[in-house]
């Protein structure tokens, strides 16, 4: 038999692989007997040591016996069926979780413009070339005095502290470690609230617009969505629906994506309507570190005097995304449900990097990280309104929101039709703008765009602002002159 080495590797591991391959493709069949160690060392150029070392590895796998005297001899296998190549054909959901999740993969998020000069997207947080090398000397430290054990499912406790001092100076929230989870980020917090509270068929309630990720992890686990219009108040608690839906998910401090902050009556609404009916809220905090005006407020969670609010906080808008913490503040009564989920959902998230993390926190670093950033940010910002002003005038209406990464503008004066243009055109001129209606499941009579800012630098942006006029100018001119 003819026996081909892979050249891969140490030749006893190439010997064993080319004589299982002829086993197993037929060409070596049962009962064969095996070249003597020494006739095949000659055949092939190998020490006697190597291929006696492959044959014992191959009778200690079973796939030949060796008989006193006699030689060694290929053992008879049960035949698989060869292996079929992989159908390229799509196959039916292999259950109604893939079926679902396949279902909200089609909507997709907003169109990203790759490659423009001036990318307007929101999502990515102010990238800071100097975080890289402070993340580079905790992750070193960590790695010098972490012990490698993998950390409770419920987080690492130095972290879980710090978010417990963090939340209490700057969100207004009191709580103990005990009651708080560590978090692959918020998407994974939803994933989880999703898990324990939901099943098939349960009504949640979901602000519109809303957050795309909520609304797609929400359906994937089979809840039935019911949007509940928002305003310049936030939510709508008017609108909340007669019979209890099993959850409520907010944005609070800055309604996704399009800014309002929830009125303290209406917070007081939505806790009174969730007690009464029974029902949890779920307050997705995810970008309020960046507030720009003197009152930043507190969470709702503070006011949650009846343990209805399973609050999400997490670092991947203040640091990056690419960290995947985030944490989840749980009711007592649902506490060990989700750690329970998440012990299920891979157990804790990585120990290091909650090490390399609370100790960040601790020094002061995360603090002067986060100051540093709302600086540039609130500069990004003021160059971004004091842009549109400047440049599109009156022809937009700012929802400016003083808060988060991103700014909405609205656009009464033109038509969808027209919006759609303007991207168009704004693309081809180097300039990314995201429509407002994709977050939408009842779009307003009204286009608007969504601004994000964190990664221009505010020449960048007066630049983008400016082309941002070109264009509306453009289309203000196709619309006057006659066709
Ligand atoms: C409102 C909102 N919630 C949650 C998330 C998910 O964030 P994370 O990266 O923490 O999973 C995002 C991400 O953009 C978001 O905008």
């Amino acid at each position: 038999v003819f026996l081909e080495l892979d050249g891969e590797g140490p030749n006893y591991a190439q010997l064993i692989r080319a004589i299982k391959a002829a086993i197993v493709s037929g060409r070596m069949s049962s009962g064969v007997r095996l070249p003597s160690t020494r006739a095949l060392a000659r055949e092939l150029g190998l020490s006697r040591i190597t291929v006696l070392a492959a044959y014992e590895q191959l009778r200690a796998e079973g796939y030949v016996e060796s008989r006193v005297g006699s030689g060694s001899y290929v053992n008879s296998l049960r035949t698989e069926p060869a292996l079929k190549p992989p159908a390229n054909e799509p196959i039916a959901p292999p259950s109604r979780y893939a079926g679902r999740a396949r279902a909200v993969q089609d909507r997709l998020l907003p169109r990203i413009h790759l490659g423009v000069r001036f990318d307007l997207q929101y999502g990515e947080p102010q990238i800071n070339p100097a975080l890289n090398a402070i993340w580079g000397r905790e992750l070193a430290r960590a790695a010098t005095y972490t012990p490698m054990r993998v950390s409770l499912s419920q987080g690492h406790l130095p972290l879980r502290e710090q978010i417990c001092r963090y939340l209490a100076l700057r969100r207004g929230v009191q709580v103990a470690a005990e009651q708080v989870l560590i978090v692959s980020g918020s998407q994974q917090a939803i994933a989880l609230t999703a898990r324990v509270l939901i099943d098939e068929g349960d009504a949640a309630v979901i602000e519109d617009p809303h957050y795309f990720g909520a609304w797609q992890e929400l359906t994937a686990h089979g809840a039935c969505l019911v949007p509940v219009a928002t305003d310049h108040e936030g939510l709508i608690c008017a609108q909340l629906p007669k019979s209890a839906p099993r959850l409520i998910y907010v944005t609070p401090s800055h309604q996704f994506p399009a800014g309002s902050t929830l009125s303290l009556s209406r917070r007081l609404e939505l806790l009174r309507y969730a007690e009464a009916n029974q029902c949890w809220v779920v307050e997705d905090d995810y970008d309020s570190e960046f507030r720009y005006d003197a009152h930043p407020l507190a969470a709702l969670r503070s006011l949650d005097h009846g343990d209805r609010v399973i609050y999400i906080g997490t670092f991947s808008k203040v640091l990056s995304g690419a960290l995947r913490l985030g944490y989840m503040v749980l009711p007592t009564s649902l506490r060990d449900d989700f750690v329970n989920a998440k012990f299920l959902c891979g157990f804790g998230c990585p120990t290091l990097e909650q090490a390399a993390l609370a100790h960040f926190m601790e020094n002061g670093g995360f603090e002067r990280h986060l100051r540093r950033s709302t600086k540039v940010l609130r500069a990004r910002r003021e160059a971004l309104i004091a842009g549109l002003h400047h440049h599109a005038g009156k022809r937009v209406q700012v929802a400016d929101s003083h808060a988060g990464m991103h700014v909405v503008i609205w656009l009464p004066d033109y038509s969808y039709a027209q919006i759609d243009v303007l991207i168009a055109m704004a693309h081809e001129a180097g300039l990314g703008l995201y429509p407002m209606a994709p977050h939408y499941h009842f779009p307003p009579a009204i286009p608007g765009l969504m601004l994000g800012y964190c990664n221009l630098s505010t020449t960048d942006i007066e630049d983008a602002m400016c082309l941002f006029g070109e264009c509306l100018d453009a289309i203000d001119a196709s619309v006057l002159s006659p066709t």
